[in-house]
């Protein structure tokens, strides 16, 4: 297959995650090792969205353990009672923060981030991983983001 995306830089945000989610599904579908499908998917998510930080954090050995990403260097391990990762894993749901100053434990790695997704993965009633996603501008992420990089990361339920 051809690895590559067609996302038109003119479409609105809904619009190309429309576009986005059946390129990825294409993607994924002939391969079931985690860490290739995830390093694929951070890649396609910062080539269509250029977010400042996409990432995993894998639950291992008690904690949230960094895995594939696109961005800056990353805090490598997070207990899972801190920051916004945490907060997603002990709630088991996604959660937006318009401004991470106002998240009480958010975790900064870097200083430029201003507003954050997590999206968590559960399979067999356990959080394996989730996606956070995080932008350099304040209140940068929304329901749609919400909608559908739900529907991506259900695809991860596969890889565990
Ligand atoms: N801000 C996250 C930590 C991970 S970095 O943003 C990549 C948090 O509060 O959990």
């Amino acid at each position: 297959m051809a690895e590559d995306l067609y996302i038109d830089k003119t479409l609105s945000k809904e619009e190309k995650y429309k576009a986005l989610l059946p390129q990825i599904e294409a993607l994924v579908a002939p391969e079931t090792d985690l860490i290739a499908n995830l390093s694929n998917v951070m890649a396609a998510l910062k080539q269509s969205f250029n977010f400042f930080w996409v990432g995993a954090y894998l639950t291992k050995e008690n904690q949230l353990v960094l895995g594939p990403f696109q961005g800056p260097v990353a805090c490598t391990r997070i207990p899972f009672h801190k920051g916004v990762c945490g907060a997603c894993y002990t709630r088991r749901e996604t959660i937006l923060v318009p401004d991470v100053e106002a998240f009480p434990g958010h975790i900064a790695c870097s200083s430029e981030s201003k507003s954050e997704i997590v999206v968590p993965v559960i399979k067999d009633g356990e959080v394996k991983m989730v996606l956070d996603v995080d932008s350099d501008r304040l209140n940068d992420f929304d329901e749609v983001d919400q909608k559908y990089l739900e529907q991506i990361m259900k695809l991860a339920e596969n890889w565990f």
